[in-house]
């Protein structure tokens, strides 16, 4: 007989005991900020006359390298170019999937040539596939790669077209989610993958709708609070068991504990006056 929907629960109960989570190496492209400055401000994070210090920066960015190879990664690095202050924040320069590249397209002048830079040292350096956008987006930083879905946020920098183009040309389902307030203008300031099926975020990024999304896909997400987004704590890197994560986002550091991650902190917090974390200076290259 069939089941009756009454019978069928709306989702899997979460196991008892957090599971043994695996790591899986990863190939990530980073740029060292030789260059950095907070010389505009394209985000409510950004003050010019406070100013920012490219020396600490280089320092704290260089404890994410030695933080990745410590973990078993593999990091490239693209030279960094004067003039570019935000080019520190690699995951902005493309979305690579399945080998493929979906070029970025800033939303603002000030970072308009990072999106050729970026292109022109994939296609040099094993990825000759790819795809210059139409349409505006802003790579990593709004495009969140999971096993079977590609999350995608809008309402400050990519363009709802830009899901729609990039699904097309890597041949994943793309899924759209808006994000609300200015301070979590890109989706991976609000939310970051747990090994390839489950996600962490903060809620009061997204619209109510969003939420109801995310909510229906991940029934087992784990919720940050705004303390924890407040640092940019959503901003981090898992490799299916370590979670690379600023250290002042301590809430969501025992969150990610409790749920079987080995958190990883690193304190990126001169990177921060630009609005970027450790996900930001991260572009994932999956072959
Ligand atoms: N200042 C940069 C901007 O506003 C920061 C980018 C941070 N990158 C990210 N993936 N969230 O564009």
């Amino acid at each position: 007989p069939v089941a009756t929907p009454a019978a069928m629960p709306a989702a899997m109960p979460a196991p008892a005991a957090a599971p043994l989570r695996e790591a899986v190496r990863r190939h990530y492209l980073m740029c060292r900020p030789e260059h950095f400055a907070v010389t505009y401000a394209i985000n409510p994070w950004m003050d010019p006359a406070a100013g920012a210090s490219a020396e600490l920066a280089v320092a704290q960015w260089e404890s994410l390298r030695e933080a990745y190879a410590a973990l078993g990664h593999q990091v490239s690095l693209i030279d960094p170019i004067e003039g570019l202050p935000d080019m520190v924040f690699a995951a902005n320069g493309a979305l690579v999937v399945g080998g493929r590249v979906y070029g970025a397209r800033f939303t603002h002048a000030e970072r308009a040539a990072e999106g050729p830079a970026y292109a022109d040292w994939l296609r040099g350096n094993g990825f000759p596939d790819v795809l210059e956008p139409a349409f505006t987006n802003e790579g990593e930083g709004d495009f969140l790669t999971l096993d079977h879905v590609i999350l995608a946020g809008t309402g400050f920098r990519t363009e709802i077209s830009a899901h729609q183009e990039a699904q097309e040309f890597l041949g994943r389902p793309v899924v759209t989610l808006r994000l609300v307030d200015p301070r979590f203008y890109h989706l991976d300031t609000a939310l970051f993958p747990l090994g390839g099926d489950n996600v962490a975020y903060y809620p009061g990024a997204f619209s109510p709708g969003s939420r109801a999304v995310l909510e229906r896909l991940f029934p087992h997400a784990v919720i940050a609070d705004e303390a924890d987004a407040a640092v940019l704590g959503l901003n981090a890197v898992c490799d299916g068991r370590n979670v690379v994560i600023n250290a002042e986002a301590a809430g969501l550091i025992k969150l990610l504990d409790e749920h079987g991650y080995e958190p990883v902190p690193v304190d990126l917090s001169e990177l921060r006056k630009a609005g970027g974390g450790p996900k930001c200076c991260t572009l994932e290259l999956r072959a």
